[in-house]
């Protein structure tokens, strides 16, 4: 399936802190199985020791992993720390970037973000680098001055690494809170993100969506000009719901 302008459809899910290895060992046989029937590209970002499980198992299917946070540093004394060749060791495709429960409880800045995400890069890794408004700047009439402003230093670093990445935009006030943003309040940001791709030559960024998809409220947002899949949270825990978000 792609999009109007031929940009791929890619459905990732985000595992948060949840799981454990005989839950996941489930979850991740289902996955595999379903694999061929599944229309686009679907990739899961999961908790760092479970990584080498998702290696293992998913070796050889066409669904890809990664990890939910960076080092923005190569290497060196900083506890707690993963890094980006760390994470190509264990075969990740997609690092996130700028998780909104990162910059909102770990205080990550935008600037922060961006030097994630080029690490990221610099690793080898797609970084998918998240984006979006409170409650209270989408109140304030702030939401799409928010956007531009976490996007500003990503976009700085250029056309040729912005090229190599996807961005997903989730408002937070629509993150594991059951309200999703109608398919035109989505589009409205994501169609004022690819303007500014667009404007910096990268226009064929994917640019996902999150915030309660499911797959009953999917088909609408996908069917948005600029809404190219979607960053799957809790439905990404449940193999059944998360394979009919990726195939419709
Ligand atoms: P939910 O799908 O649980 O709302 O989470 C969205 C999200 O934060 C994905 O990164």
């Amino acid at each position: 399936m792609t999009s109007v302008e031929n940009r791929a459809r890619l459905v990732l899910g985000n595992w948060k802190m949840h799981g454990n290895l005989a839950e996941n060992a489930a979850l991740l046989t289902e996955l595999r199985a379903a694999d061929a029937a599944s229309h686009c590209e679907i990739g899961i970002c999961v908790p760092f020791p479970y990584l080498a499980q998702a290696a293992s198992a998913l070796t050889g299917s066409s669904v890809s992993w990664g990890a939910q946070d960076v080092s923005a540093h190569e290497k060196g004394a900083y506890t707690g720390e993963v890094s980006g060749a760390m994470l190509k060791e264990f075969g990740c495709r997609w690092a996130l970037a700028g998780h909104s429960e990162r910059r909102v409880l770990h205080g990550e800045t935008d600037e922060a973000v961006a030097a994630k995400a080029q690490a990221a890069l610099a690793a080898g890794l797609t970084p998918v680098v998240c984006v979006g408004e409170s409650l209270a700047d989408r109140e304030a009439g702030n939401t799409l001055a928010v956007i531009e402003r976490q996007l500003k230093p990503v976009l700085a670093l250029g056309a040729d690494a912005v090229s190599r990445m996807v961005l997903a935009y989730e408002p937070v006030w629509a993150i594991g809170t059951g309200r999703t943003a109608s398919p035109e309040q989505a589009q409205e940001v994501h169609g004022a993100i690819r303007a500014a791709l667009r404007a910096l030559g990268a226009a064929q960024v994917q640019v996902l969506y999150g915030g309660s998809v499911k797959a009953a409220n999917a088909s609408s947002l996908f069917a948005m000009t600029d809404i190219d899949g979607a960053l799957v949270g809790g439905a990404s825990l449940v193999a059944d719901e998360f394979l009919r978000i990726a195939a419709i």
